[in-house]
This record gives C-alpha cells, sequence and structure tokens, in this order.
C-alpha cells in the first residue's frame, strides 16, 4: 500500500499543542486575552451563523422573558437582547471573560455571573423561558429543571471549517472528523436526546461563507489558543507553502471558507 504523503506538518502532534476546547485551552485563553474572539482577519457573506441564531432566539422572546446564555464568553452576543427583554443572566467558567462583560454592561442590564455549568446551576426551578448556548456547553437535566414549562433550550454548534480549506493545506488541517450533514452521529456525539427532559428536537445545518483575508489567517486560524512556541513551530514549517497555495486560490475577497453549524432547537418536556 503507498502511503498517502502529507503536505504539512500536523500541529496536533506537536509535544505543544493544547487540545482545542480542552478546560486546558480556554483556561490559557482566559489568561492571555480578555475575549472570545477570532483572532484572524477575513469577512463573512450575510447571513452568518451568528445572525441566523440571534434572529431565532429573538423569534422565541417577548418583553417579559427570562432568558440565560451558557457559556457568554465576554458577552457581546448577550448584548444585543437588552432591547428585547428586561431580564438576562449570562454565566461563564473563565473569570477574565465574564469581568469585560462586566465592563461591557451598560447600566448592568445583564447579570453576569461566573459559574461553571457542569455542576448545578444557582437558580431555581422553572425560572427561564428560554436557555441557550452559543458554542459554549449544552445543558441536560439542568435545562428541563430551569426552564418553565413549554420553555426553549437553543444551542449554536461550530462543527468545523472546510469548503476546500481541508484539502488544500493537507496535514495542517485533517479531514472533518464528522460529515456535518450525518444528522444521527451530531446527535449522538452531544447526546441530544429526549431522556434528558427535553423534546422536539430540531436540527439544521448552516453553511457560513468566510473569505480568510491573508496567508498568515490560515495559521492564525489553526493555532488559536496555542502557545507562542507552538506557533513558532507552525510559522516555520508552514507560512513559505501556505502563501504560495492561498495565492493560487484566493480571489480579491481572500480564501473562500465554509464553516458548518448545526443549530439546535429543543422544549422542556412538562
Ligand atoms: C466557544 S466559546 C463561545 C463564547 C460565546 N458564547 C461566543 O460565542 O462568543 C465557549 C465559551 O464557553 C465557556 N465554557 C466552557 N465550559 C464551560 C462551563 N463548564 N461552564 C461555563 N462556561 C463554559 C468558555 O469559557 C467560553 O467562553
Amino acid at each position: 500500500m503507498i502511503e498517502k504523503k502529507l503536505l504539512f506538518p500536523d500541529p496536533s502532534k506537536h509535544p505543544e499543542w493544547i487540545p482545542t476546547h480542552s478546560p486546558e485551552w480556554y483556561a490559557g485563553l482566559n489568561r492571555n486575552v480578555e475575549k472570545y474572539k477570532y483572532p484572524w482577519k477575513s469577512v463573512f457573506d450575510e447571513p452568518t451563523a451568528e445572525t441566523i441564531f440571534a434572529d431565532l432566539i429573538s423569534e422565541h422572546i417577548n418583553e417579559t422573558s427570562k432568558i440565560l446564555d451558557i457559556g457568554c464568553g465576554h458577552g457581546e452576543f448577550t448584548h444585543q437582547f437588552v432591547t428585547k427583554t428586561k431580564d438576562i443572566v449570562a454565566i461563564d467558567i473563565e473569570a477574565n471573560f465574564i469581568e469585560t462583560a462586566k465592563g461591557l454592561s451598560k447600566n448592568n442590564k445583564v447579570q453576569f455571573q461566573l459559574v461553571d455549568a457542569n455542576k448545578k446551576l444557582p437558580f431555581q426551578d422553572n425560572d427561564f423561558d428560554l436557555i441557550y448556548t452559543k458554542k459554549g456547553p449544552w445543558l441536560y437535566e439542568e435545562a428541563s429543571r430551569l426552564l418553565k414549562p413549554g420553555g426553549i433550550m437553543l444551542g449554536l454548534f461550530h462543527s468545523g471549517t472546510d469548503g476546500g480549506l481541508r484539502d488544500l493545506f493537507q496535514g495542517l488541517y485533517a479531514p472533518l472528523p464528522l460529515d456535518p450533514y450525518d444528522i444521527e452521529k451530531f446527535e449522538h456525539k452531544y447526546n441530544l436526546n429526549e431522556s434528558y427532559g427535553l423534546t422536539n428536537f430540531e436540527i439544521k445545518v448552516v453553511e457560513e461563507v468566510e473569505y480568510l483575508s491573508r496567508p498568515e489567517d490560515v495559521l492564525i486560524k489553526k493555532c488559536f489558543g496555542q502557545n507562542d512556541k507552538l506557533k513558532q513551530y507552525v510559522w516555520q514549517q508552514c507560512l513559505k507553502d501556505v502563501k504560495e497555495i492561498f495565492y493560487q486560490n484566493a480571489s480579491s475577497k481572500g480564501l473562500k471558507v465554509i464553516n458548518y453549524h448545526h443549530i439546535v432547537c429543543a422544549k422542556v418536556a412538562k
């Protein structure tokens, strides 16, 4: 059998690699930056996944709704709902993000709290009309305890970037582990089933078009949340070839990639 030659070294095999979205990775981001914000330069076609998700939340709330944001980061997304409803609580496990969020919060219209969503949450039963997570942890038993009868849980999950990126930069970017359109596997991965008191699951795939502005952004995206030693290694090993491939394939807007997202909507079964 002929082994397929990888064009780029795989950074996740380097000893300094921190698994993305692990507690260690979030803690490192929290130490080094005050905001959960992507550091690469790019432009998007509208509507973005975030716009679609925000519209969906808005459709389900009115001025009397009480809502909870799980894994709010620095709270920028949360803020857009202050004109839509009065009672908003937002939690995150990272202290720096919560401090930044409180700083951004004009007139303290959102209650930002430092809370671990994997533990019992410090809120009363039947307290919320809607709970959402935008790329943070999904709630299981706690969602059905905290939601009022008829309440709704919404989630936006980022399910990887492709649209040619992984073929162009083989090795640097491994193939997507999950076909975004294989909904059964997606449900299985996140344990999205009716046994946790949630029901009527609706899951849809959203394809978001993004254009990475410069060759460096291919590497910045890959190394988001990694340390300087790892970045130095990746830049040395990859930048020259990444530049060549980037300029062969980019348009004046940049290098087009597709971000796959899943939007999940479930109702509480009580
Ligand atoms: C991918 S970021 C998304 C942040 C924000 N929702 C946004 O979209 O900009 C995920 C967030 O979930 C938070 N998070 C991860 N595990 C958590 C937990 N167990 N409890 C609360 N927050 C958590 C992280 O600190 C991080 O801010």
